[in-house]
């Protein structure tokens, strides 16, 4: 059934796991989300972006995920991922979402809380969840560091959650979107994420730019005319660690991404006769699903949570 997070978040706190948020775009990754949350008995977060709306429109997405949770007695959340306005989280609270992001991370602190509360005020009046950001996730070139800091400042952190009502939020401890995530070693800074899980006890943080960018979809890619040069991502045990402490979220989509295109240019390659698209989409989805249930069992520990 189509639930909010409360209760999924609630055990996973106390058990020390987190819950997968994966980006869907179109049936095949739906699919392959939902077959792998299937046999892993696991709690899944199907996370909608605008650019996603934008794609597939907001109506086709619903409806998927509609079609996928008739044969399934899965608990899944349907969220808005990064919803830029109030405007956003509103369409899509009325079209039946059961949590929503508001992102206002890139605004001065003010406005943030402003905004976030716009949106806890309306969502709340419909009993849907809403998370938050506070700090702003590194891009590749962005020097970050604790001092000049985008990272998520934990008494602020406090404050924000206090001020705006917001159910979970997000931080930035050094992950960041996309394939790129670190140009030298990769590091998080867990002493930032333990002092924020401290001073919000029991409260849900959400990480973004979680994705661990297997090197084997990447060398995939690119042995069959790919370029993908000098991809990084979150080691797999930094994102387990983060899952100990208050991290009950944990968004995927480049991996995503990166399984679902790498299968296709190996069928293409190897099958350059082909051109049913159910052919090499087949493979794609299967990719996905290995992948999600790799990501469910080994890496977020939320096999056998429902
Ligand atoms: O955080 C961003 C997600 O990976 C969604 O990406 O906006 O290209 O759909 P997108
Ligand atoms: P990745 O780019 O690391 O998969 O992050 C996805 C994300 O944070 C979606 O909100
Ligand atoms: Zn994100
Ligand atoms: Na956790």
């Amino acid at each position: 059934p189509l639930i909010g997070p409360k209760e999924m978040f609630e055990r996973a706190y106390k058990e020390g796991y987190a819950v997968g948020a994966f980006n869907v775009n179109n049936m095949e990754i739906i699919q392959g989300i939902m077959q792998a949350g299937a046999e892993e008995k696991a709690p899944l977060i199907l996370q909608v972006s605008a650019g996603a709306r934008k794609y597939a429109g907001q109506n086709y997405i619903v409806k998927l995920i509609e079609a996928a949770l008739k044969d399934s007695d899965l608990p899944v959340v349907l969220h808005l991922d990064h919803g830029a306005d109030f405007q956003i989280c509103k369409d899509c609270i009325d079209g039946g979402f059961t949590s929503v992001m508001i992102d206002g991370s890139h605004l001065p602190y003010e406005e943030n809380i402003k905004l976030v509360k716009q949106v806890v005020e309306y969502a709340h009046s419909k009993g849907v969840w809403v998370e938050a950001e506070l700090g702003q996730l590194a891009g590749v070139e962005d020097d970050v560091s604790a001092e000049h800091s985008v990272y998520t400042n934990p008494e602020q952190a406090v404050d924000f959650v206090k001020r705006t009502g917001c159910d979970s939020l997000a931080i930035a401890i050094g992950t960041s979107h996309g394939a790129y995530k670190f140009v030298g070693d990769a590091s998080l800074d867990f002493p930032r994420l333990e002092k924020i899980t401290k001073l919000l006890p029991g409260f849900p943080l959400v990480l973004h730019g979680a994705s661990s960018v297997p090197q084997e979809f990447v060398e995939k890619a690119n042995k069959y005319g790919g370029k993908v040069g000098g991809a990084k991502g979150v080691p797999e045990d930094f994102l387990r660690k983060a899952a100990t402490f208050g991290v009950c979220k944990i968004n995927i989509d480049t991996d995503i991404r990166l399984a679902f295109t790498a299968s296709i240019r190996q069928f293409l390659f190897e099958n350059p006769e082909q051109f049913d698209p159910r052919s090499y989409l087949k493979p794609a989805r299967d990719a996905v699903k290995a992948m999600v249930k790799h990501k469910l069992k080994n890496v977020l520990g939320c096999s056998n949570k429902i």
